[in-house]
């Protein structure tokens, strides 16, 4: 069985030689003959030994998925026993779903990817598995009708990074005295249809239902970047003149909203007009943690390339790997946030 497997590999490993060969001779036909970003890793032929991951990321939306690329850059080195096939999608599922079909045309070992939204990716998970190819999710999910089609995902507690945001709402106003007092809340969400999307949304709602007296004026999609949340707070502030907090789901459209806020003449801040929550804890949203604009700041780990990188060991081990695999988090607030800027 394990040594059908070693030839299966070695097979695969062979296709994709040739294909990389035809890619490169391809190229050198073309303008510049350079290869497109990111998907050769400066390399012709990769070495037979090598493990082969194709990783398909979403793009480059915000400094928190900056942060997850390089994580997944650092670990499939080749120093690490790694040829690393890196497509970076641009914010289209169409995009992801070409560097899926790519891999598998050219018989990868593992396919990496972090999807996008969750729906429509059952066709091509289906080429995956029947082609031989364990598929492995980072950061978010897929809704498929059969789950076998992935082997593990490896990302973080977005209904629980929810519920903390909630949570953190409630002992701010506890803190404020303002537990009886209609709160005026408006939610700035990352992509629709994403998993940090949905859950985030679900665990802090389940706090919100708790309080009567939190309304939830809008919640609006702003797409996780800085030009989408200034916009969309801009547009909230003329809409409304009664915002007490803002939960922005990422640290990114937080930026663009503080940017709204001080343009409208408001004060960010527990001391300030509007109590801001936002996720991700990258550290120049930190920062502002410490400096008092951001209340707090729920983390989403982006350090998973280790992760996946554990789950092809186990794997190539023929060791049990769990479908589901959590990554560890916290939430700051002024109180414990100088420890974690030291440590950076
Ligand atoms: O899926 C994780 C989210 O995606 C991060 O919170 C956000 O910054 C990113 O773009």
């Amino acid at each position: 069985m394990q040594g059908m497997r070693w030839l299966g590999s070695i097979k695969r490993r062979g296709w994709l030689s040739i294909w990389l060969l035809f890619a490169v001779i391809l190229m050198g036909g073309c303008a510049g003959g350079s290869p497109a970003e990111g998907e050769m890793e400066g390399e012709t032929v990769p070495d037979d030994n090598l493990i082969v991951v194709g990783v398909s990321q979403i793009g480059s939306e915000s400094v928190w998925r900056t942060a997850n690329t390089a994580s997944i850059q650092r670990v499939f080195t080749k120093e690490n026993g790694y040829f690393l096939i890196f497509k970076n999608a641009r914010q289209k599922q169409e995009n992801q779903i070409k560097a899926l079909r790519s891999f598998i045309s050219q018989r990868v070992d593992y396919i990496a990817f972090s999807p996008i939204t969750e729906r429509g990716w059952d066709t091509v998970l289906l080429e995956a598995k029947e082609a031989g190819i364990p598929v492995i999710l980072i950061d978010r999910k897929v809704k498929v009708r059969d789950d076998s089609l992935y082997v593990a995902w490896i990302g973080p507690d977005f209904v629980n990074e929810g519920r903390l945001a909630g949570e953190a709402l409630e002992e701010c106003l506890k803190r404020q005295g303002r537990q009886e007092e209609s709160i005026h809340i408006v939610v700035l969400q990352g992509t629709e249809g994403s998993t940090s999307a949905i859950g985030r949304s679900r665990g802090f709602l389940s706090v919100a239902e708790e309080h009567k007296n939190w309304n939830i004026l809008e919640q609006v999609d702003a797409e996780f970047t800085t030009a989408k949340g200034q916009e969309e707070m801009e547009r909230l502030l003329r809409k409304y003149e009664n915002i007490d907090v803002l939960i922005s789901q990422n640290d990114d459209m937080t930026f663009g909203a503080l940017e709204a806020i001080r343009k409208s003449g408001k004060k960010a801040g527990e001391d300030g007009d509007i109590i801001v929550i936002s996720f991700d804890a990258v550290k120049n949203a930190l920062k502002l943690v410490e400096e008092g604009s951001i209340t707090a700041d729920v983390e989403c780990n982006p350090n998973q390339g280790e992760y996946v990188a554990e789950v092809i060991r186990r794997m190539e081990n023929h060791e049990n790997v769990a479908k589901l695999n959590f990554v560890e988090e916290q939430v700051f607030t002024a109180e414990n946030v100088r420890e974690r800027l030291e440590e950076e």
